[in-house]
């Protein structure tokens, strides 16, 4: 049995709701990390739809994201734009979390772009730094914590899907030809992303720990939402905006902060928003896409 509001009739219901409420069939789909609301701000013709005004959808509650859809078009392209996320510490359950996807899906959506704010693990990492998500690990999935837990409708998608192509290969690609063409190559890194669920940022020991274990970045969105885009089949991209460098040693006075965390999407919103743009102009229909 799925939750209230979470069935297939239901997200198709939602979906069916927001299609008669504007004109725009979209193709494309965004999420607006933290500080990165501008994304949706670059849509032509935009039209708003509060979170509160769609039925079976959660609210927004993180200062710095609005909570409404924009749809619109960028560089010539339908899209709709989630601007601002739901987080696990919300207190949602992941399943409600990501129920946006799913209704992007009936939409029509074929590609997501997802940004995020995130902590910067690797030594290397400058703040204002953006990484192209290679890969990640989803720590809250560890602990049984995964959206795609409990029974599956294979309408939505198969019981066991694979994401070891979870960041899509021509999407990279695309996104370092581009970057390369705008002259952000110094500042573009490509690396291992890893989620927790917050709401408190991580000590110095679990920094650490995460580190060794291969990640590049950490922050706390993004792994949920990929996992049930790529098992409704949606093509994923995503970027991680480096807005502070964690604590990894135990003489410094650093502290992580969300107000630095704004900071940062603030200084580098411009160029992260040209990236994406730039992308989304150069897409290519996608064939393979099977609607449910
Ligand atoms: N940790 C977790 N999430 C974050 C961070 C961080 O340091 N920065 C931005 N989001």
């Amino acid at each position: 049995m799925y939750a209230p509001g979470e069935s297939y009739e239901e997200c198709r219901a939602t979906a069916d709701w927001l299609l008669s409420s504007t004109q725009v069939r979209p193709t494309v789909g965004i999420v607006c990390g933290s500080g990165m609301g501008g994304l949706a701000e670059m849509l032509k013709d935009p039209q708003v739809i509060k979170y509160s005004d769609i039925p079976n959808f959660p609210r927004s509650t993180v200062h710095g994201h609005a909570g409404q859809l924009v749809f619109g078009t960028l560089k010539g392209k339908p899209c709709v734009c989630m601007q601002g996320r739901f987080h696990l510490y919300e207190g949602y359950p992941v399943q409600k979390i990501t129920l946006p996807m799913r209704v992007f899906k009936f939409m029509g959506v074929e590609t997501i772009f997802l940004t995020n704010a995130a902590g910067g693990l690797n030594q290397d990492y400058k703040v204002g730094d953006i990484m192209i998500l290679k890969d990640h690990i989803n720590m809250p999935g560890f602990a049984g914590n995964n959206p795609l837990v409990g029974p599956n409708d294979d309408r939505f998608g198969v019981r066991f899907p694979c994401m070891s192509d979870a960041y899509d290969r021509e999407l990279r690609q695309l996104a370092q030809e581009v970057a390369s063409e705008l002259g952000y190559s110094d500042f573009l890194q490509e690396g291992v992303y890893v989620m927790l669920g917050g709401p408190s940022f991580e000590t110095i020991a679990e920094c650490r720990m995460l580190h060794k274990m291969g990640a590049d970045a950490v922050g706390m969105s993004t792994i949920h939402e990929v996992i049930v885009a790529r098992h409704a089949g949606m093509r994923c991209f995503a970027l991680s905006l480096i807005s502070n460098r964690v604590v990894m040693d135990y003489d410094s006075q650093e502290k992580a902060n969300h107000e630095e965390v704004l900071e940062a999407g603030r200084l580098r919103a411009e160029q992260l928003q040209k990236l994406v743009s730039s992308m989304v102009a150069r897409l290519e229909h996608n064939n393979n896409n099977n609607s449910f």
